[in-house]
């Protein structure tokens, strides 16, 4: 399958690398005319374990490059939108001028039947606005990621579940082309779960919020093993094995 992946930071740079060693036809999208280079010349711009391999090819079939330019998408099938999303400075609110920007972009080398897929983590009501916003016959999934730094290539090749987002119009439709972008995962048996898409955009925060809450709840615990006289990393043990 013909994909795109737009910013090819951190997320989208796994994102791409990893849709071509599943076979997919790539290519990815930025505008910061270094990294492009660099990624096209089979250069991680950052450490991640795994990602120079990837990007080389070592092993994959499908076809992995690199543009600036968002008209080098107009033969993709499926648009995977992996821009930043970070905090505006001076507020809490997340800044999404880079999802604006790409999608605007993207948008007059939309083809009718190909699909827009957010992964970029943004607040709730997101994309609901912005699949108001794309011409007819585009739909638009929201696939958010859970990846690790780190383990980011592991975690992208063997995720431990999928999430598709998708409207109650024409979702089956996304899911079958989500399906067919992700038939290896499928076929390794990694869980799927299809949800509407606000539940989708706050699968990642959640995640986050529990992630905290876990790690608040050892510190808790460490605390009272530290005045109890009880081993906190045992103590935690016990509970992880219970779950
Ligand atoms: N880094 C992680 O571990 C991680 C994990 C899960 C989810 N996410 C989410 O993924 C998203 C991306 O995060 P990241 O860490 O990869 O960010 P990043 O800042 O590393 O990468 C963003 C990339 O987008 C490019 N970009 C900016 N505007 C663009 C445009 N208009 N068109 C094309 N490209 C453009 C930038 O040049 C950059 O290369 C965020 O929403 C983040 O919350 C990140």
């Amino acid at each position: 399958m013909k994909v795109s992946v737009h910013g090819c930071g951190y997320l989208g740079a796994v994102h791409a690398a990893a849709m071509a060693r599943l076979g997919h036809d790539v290519v990815g999208i930025d505008v910061d005319a270094a990294r492009v280079a660099a990624l096209a010349e089979g250069r991680a711009p950052f450490f991640e374990p795994g990602l120079t391999a990837l990007l080389a090819g070592t092993g994959g079939p499908g076809a992995l490059r690199f543009s600036t330019d968002a008209a080098d998408a107009a033969a993709a099938e499926v648009h995977f939108l992996c821009v930043g999303t970070p905090q505006s400075a001076g507020s809490g609110v997340a800044d999404l001028q880079q999802l604006e920007a790409a999608l605007a972009a993207l948008r007059p080398h939309l083809r009718p039947g190909s699909v827009v897929v957010g992964k970029s983590t943004v607040p709730v009501g997101t994309a609901a606005r912005l699949a108001a916003g794309l011409p007819d016959g585009v739909g638009l999934a929201w696939n958010p990621e859970f990846l690790r730094e780190g383990h980011a290539v592991a975690d992208t090749l063997h995720p431990d579940r999928l999430v598709y987002g998708v409207p109650d119009d024409g979702g089956e439709a996304l899911v079958a082309r989500l399906d067919a972008v992700y038939a290896r995962l499928l076929a390794d048996d990694v869980p799927r779960l299809v949800t509407d898409l606000a539940t989708a955009e706050l699968a990642k925060v959640a995640a986050n919020a529990f992630l905290a809450t876990k790690i608040s709840f050892a510190n808790a615990v460490a605390e009272v093993c530290e005045a109890a006289g009880g081993d906190a990393v045992a103590l935690v043990g016990t509970i992880a094995t219970a779950a």
